[in-house]
């Protein structure tokens, strides 16, 4: 889906989560969403926070799962998915604390594995994930799962590719100060998701984006597995579709 704007285009999509949360609320389900960090979504979290300041949209039945964390990374640091889901819309929202999971970056070592196997079957126990939003890396990585990520895959420790630690650099005042690892959900972990609408914007991603819709299915570019999910859309402003 194109939109001349970026703008435009998260307005709609946080529409689409607002009245998936409001469908829940109706019939008192639990309203289960994968969330995502980086440039791309801000502006979707900025209008859920206007329609709950604005025109009442509760939280209250929404249960989170975002889909990473750097490796290691304190959850009070400002660089930490941690700080930036708070900032931008936990902190203005009337969701339940208990309700928000995102993985944690200060997990021991030894712990992880179990830790990522807990967090898959969390998911799972609420059902799965109704809406899944994603961004795209410029290696084809959704979440963090660079190429060579299987379709498989579960949540799980991640070595980070060079090009996404180059595209943090700014971020980190320096590549060297760039995680070199992350805790992801997997593949298959997103794949599982009943709606999935990924975002992109701008000329820089226009190129991963023809891959990821009109290349082979490959591991190389592990956006690309979402052509076999059932309910996906990408959902693009015209710079990023421009390659198409
Ligand atoms: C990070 C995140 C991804 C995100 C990507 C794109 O690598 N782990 O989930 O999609 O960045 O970021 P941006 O939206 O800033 O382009």
């Amino acid at each position: 889906i194109i939109f001349e704007s970026s703008l435009e285009a998260s307005i709609l999509v946080a529409k689409e989560i607002a009245n998936l949360i409001e469908r829940k609320e109706e019939i008192n389900e639990p309203c289960v969403l994968g969330l995502s960090t980086g440039s791309s979504p801000i502006k979707v979290y900025e209008e859920l926070v206007r329609l709950h300041k604005e025109e009442g949209l509760s939280f209250k039945n929404v249960v989170t799962f975002n889909l990473d964390e750097y490796y290691p990374m304190d959850k009070n640091n400002i660089q930490s998915y941690h700080y930036f889901m708070h900032d931008h819309l936990f902190n203005h929202i009337d969701i339940l604390p208990e309700n928000i999971n995102i993985p944690d970056g200060t997990v021991c070592f030894e712990e992880i594995r179990q830790y990522c196997i807990d967090y898959d079957m969390k998911i799972k126990s609420y059902g799965g994930i109704d809406f899944q939003l994603l961004g795209i890396g410029r290696t084809g990585h959704i979440g963090f799962n660079e190429p060579g990520s299987h379709i498989n895959s579960g949540t799980r420790h991640v070595t980070l590719d060079h090009v996404t630690r180059r595209d943090a650099a700014s971020s980190f005042l320096g590549i060297d100060n760039v995680p070199r690892k992350a805790i992801t959900m997997g593949i298959d972990t997103i794949r599982r998701a009943k709606r999935i609408v990924l975002l992109g914007w701008g000329i820089s991603k226009a190129k991963v984006i023809k891959k990821a819709i009109e290349g082979e299915i490959t591991s190389n570019v592990p956006a690309t597995y979402l052509q076999e999910h059932n309910n996906t859309s990408f959902v693009l402003d015209s710079e990023a579709s421009s390659a198409l």
